[in-house]
């Protein structure tokens, strides 16, 4: 497989922290630009600094690390500590790393780094709310055709919402963005909460990583098993789901996925039913096609794939 440039926006939180880890364990298939980091989970100088430490954890300090927007574009931050922590990262120790934050603002690296960049050749990972990449498409409109795809991580159909009974996180912090993002024209896969709460981290799963005894496995351990926590008492499932490393999955290995293409559109107006994507699955309506949605994925193959990756930090 031909590396892929990558940028990688994200709001660490446990499941971005992992998807961290499966990214930067991937070089041969992954040339990383990139790490932008976002307000989510946690406000954004939490989110910054927990990328730092996975970066450091990962043994990756040559990725540059950009801070951007610490709000969404019009509503009020919500953040997530209930699911993640204080920390966003609760479950491993916590500590000032040594890796700098990059000066320039994330959009202003989007943007430099894009228009440097040849058409269709950059491939956009976020995992947390869409308020940098639509601030991204905003400031320079130019840049999309050197976007080759965008893989990203959020909304929900079959599943209902994990924030409100409509919607889910990523898409609820900031619709207005995702809005923007789902109309951006540029090839979009979407990794919603259908299918990645097929990927739940069970007992037996856990103890697979814990047999990985190194130190990322460790950190690993330490993450999942106090994300494993919130989920197993709300939902009663049998582990919690691990949201955003489907994305990088997806990118390594598509064929773990099944998806179909349809048209996902944004709530941004009704409080009732704020951040609700409509997806028009079964093609009801004449909208054109904007996304490939993922429904379904082989949950043994992407473990099998997340531990072998995770073995190479030895
Ligand atoms: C998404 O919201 C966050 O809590 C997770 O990091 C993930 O990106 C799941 O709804
Ligand atoms: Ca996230």
């Amino acid at each position: 497989m031909a590396s892929k440039k990558i940028i990688i926006d994200c709001d660490p939180g446990q499941d971005d922290a992992i998807m961290l880890l499966l990214a930067l364990a991937s070089p041969d298939e992954f040339d990383i630009l990139g790490i932008t980091t976002v307000a989510g989970n946690v406000p954004l100088h939490l989110t910054e600094r927990n990328t730092r430490i996975m970066c450091e954890i990962a043994g990756r300090p040559d990725v540059p690390i950009y801070a951007g927007h610490d709000r969404p574009m019009r509503r009020k931050l919500i953040t997530a500590e209930n699911v993640h922590g204080k920390t966003g990262i609760d479950g491993i120790d916590i500590y000032q790393p040594t890796i700098r934050l990059q000066p320039q603002h994330a959009v202003d690296f989007m943007v430099e780094c894009l228009m440097g960049a040849q058409d269709d050749s950059v491939t956009l990972v976020p995992t947390g709310p869409l308020t940098n990449i639509a601030a991204t498409i905003i400031k320079e409109p130019a840049i999309l055709p050197r976007i080759r795809e965008i893989v990203l991580m959020g909304g929900a159909m079959r599943e209902g919402g994990n924030t409100t009974p409509c919607a889910e996180f990523n898409i609820y912090v900031d619709p207005d963005a995702a809005q923007i993002v789902m109309h951006c024209g540029r090839p979009l896969t979407i990794a919603p909460l259908d299918v990645t709460h097929q990927a739940l981290v069970s007992r037996a799963r856990l103890q697979q990583f814990r047999e990985l005894d190194s130190p990322v496995g460790d950190a690993v351990v330490g993450l999942l098993e106090f994300f494993n926590r919130f989920d197993s008492e709300k939902y009663d499932s049998a582990g919690a789901p691990l949201h955003d490393p489907c994305t990088i999955a997806y990118l390594l290995s598509p064929g773990l996925f099944k998806g179909k293409r349809c048209n996902v559109e944004v709530e941004t107006q009704s409080e009732l039913t704020m951040g609700h994507t409509a997806v028009d699955f079964w093609q009801v309506t004449d909208r054109p096609c904007n996304a490939r949605w993922l429904y379904e994925v082989d949950a043994d193959g992407f473990f099998d794939l997340l531990i072998q990756r995770l073995c190479r930090y030895g």
